[in-house]
Formats: structure tokens, sequence, C-alpha cells
């Protein structure tokens, strides 16, 4: 599939699936990463993938390093706004700073990207643009009313410009990824995933990062033109919207 695709937070969890999916159907991924340089590098050298080092909470940042990605590899036809951070506690321990950092890289992220890759799209008559939502933007969690805000606020992003760019060859949709055995949720307190989250899994287990990568590849494919606004979740039962 000759396309070129950005996917933010590329390199580790559920990004590196998403990338390396995105690989396997034919498309030129450029993965992006905010901090951690060893793992980007470790991803470019097991994948082949090229990695791009930006902020994704910084406007300025993202429009230089959307700049970069087309300079060297081509304009951007698939974006997946993945990039995400937790600052858990529950509100009233909460700090603005953990606020606003949650908000910053998991919400307007979207925006930092998506406004420097939609002229483009439009121009091109084609795109794909997947924003990584979650569960917890759709039902709530004790502990994030900061993550839980971002990422429904996702789904209303995903709406309105699903709304604005339908006649233009593009799709704009979420996928509300369940808890995924990445080290996110790994980062959760064992006692408190044993007993207040793991037990109401249907399934009876997590999700692999590659179950969300096919989802992703699947939103990504020109086959996919009539689904825009949707949300795909994939939790295994834990919450049926
Ligand atoms: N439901 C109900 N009660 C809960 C609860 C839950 N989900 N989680 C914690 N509690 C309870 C604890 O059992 C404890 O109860 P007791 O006082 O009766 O023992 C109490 O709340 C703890 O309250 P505190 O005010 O002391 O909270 P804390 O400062 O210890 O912080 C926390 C707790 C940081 C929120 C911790 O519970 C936590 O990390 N919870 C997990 C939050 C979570 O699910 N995050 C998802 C991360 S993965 C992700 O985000 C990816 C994705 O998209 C799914």
């Amino acid at each position: 599939m000759d396309r070129i695709a950005l996917v933010t937070g590329g390199t580790r969890g559920i990004g590196h699936a998403i990338s390396t999916a995105l690989k396997d159907m034919g498309v030129t991924v450029a993965a992006n990463y905010g901090g951690n340089d060893e793992a980007a590098n470790a991803f470019r050298e097991e994948t082949g993938i090229a990695v791009f080092k930006f902020d994704v909470g910084d406007f300025e940042a993202c429009k230089a390093g959307i700049a970069q990605i087309e300079a060297d590899i081509g304009s951007i036809d698939i974006l997946v706004n993945n990039a995400g951070i937790t600052r858990d506690k529950p509100l009233h321990k909460m700090d603005p700073d953990h606020w606003n950092a949650v908000i910053t890289t998991n919400l307007s992220s979207a925006f930092n990207t998506t406004r420097n890759v939609i002229e483009g799209m439009r121009e091109r008559g084609f795109g794909r643009i997947i924003n990584i939502s979650s569960i917890n933007g759709q039902k709530g969690q004790f502990g994030q009313a900061n993550y839980s805000a971002a990422k429904a606020g996702l789904i209303g992003f995903t709406k309105a410009v699903a709304l604005e760019t339908a006649a233009k060859g593009i799709t704009c949709n979420a996928i509300a990824p369940g808890y995924i055995a990445t080290e996110m949720v790994k980062a959760v307190p064992e006692e408190i995933l044993n007993s207040k989250i793991l037990p109401f899994i249907p399934t009876g287990r997590l999700g692999e990062p590659e179950e969300i990568g096919r989802c992703v590849a699947f939103l990504a494919s020109d086959e996919a033109g009539f689904i825009t606004g949707s949300t795909l979740t994939a939790n295994g039962g834990q919450y049926m919207t």
C-alpha cells in the first residue's frame, strides 16, 4: 500500500504494535516519540522504521516535526494520534500539573498534529486520522479524572473532524482500547489490577498490543472509506457501548 503514516508515541507499547501493523500492510511509517531515546533506537534497529523525536504537546514542535517527516519521507496520508501518559490520582489529590500534563499530551496533541496535516490531506483528497481513546474515556475511571476527560475529549474531536472532512476523502475515527498488556497498565498497583480491573474483563485477560494494531490497520486501509466518526471498542467485553 503506497501510503505514509505518522504514529505518535509510535515506538513503545500500543504505538509499537500500531507502527509494525501498518508497516506489515506496506505503509511507510514515521514513528514519533517524546523522550526515551534508548527505546526509540532499539525500536528503529528492530523494525527498520524511522523515528522522529518531538513533543506532541507543543504546537510549534509538531509543525517542525511534521515538516521534517514530509521532507524526509513524503506527505502524511495516515495519522495515528496514539501518544499518551497517565498521572493517576483521585481528584482530591490531583494538582494542576497532573491535570495539565495529561490534557496537553493526550488531547491537545491531537489538535497539534492534526492541524498540521489536515490542509495537505484536504488538498490531496485522502486521509485517515485515527485517535487512540480509551475505555476510561467512555466509562470514567477511579483516579483518572484527567485521563478520562482527555480520552472522552478525543471522541468529540473525532466526530467533529469526521463531519468536516467526510466530503474530502478523509476519515476520522477513534479506537477505545480496554486494558492492554503494556508498561502503562503494568504500572497500576497489582492489588488494584487484581481486585478492581481483571475480574471485570469478561474475556479474563488483558488485551495484547497487536490486537489494537490490527484495529488501526483496518481503519487505515483504503477499503475503510465508508467508516468515519465511529469509535471502535476493543476491551474484552469490559464495557459495551
Ligand atoms: N474502584 C473503587 N475503589 C478504588 C479503585 C477503583 N477502581 N481504585 C482504588 N480504589 C480504592 C482503594 O481500594 C482504596 O480503598 P480503601 O481506602 O478502602 O483501602 C482507596 O480507593 C484508595 O484511595 P486513596 O485516596 O488513598 O487513593 P491513592 O492515593 O492510593 O490513589 C490510585 C489510588 C492512584 C487511583 C490507584 O488506585 C490506581 O492507580 N488505580 C488504578 C487507576 C487505573 O485504572 N489507571 C489506569 C491505568 S492504564 C490506562 O490508563 C490505559 C487505559 O487506557 C486503560
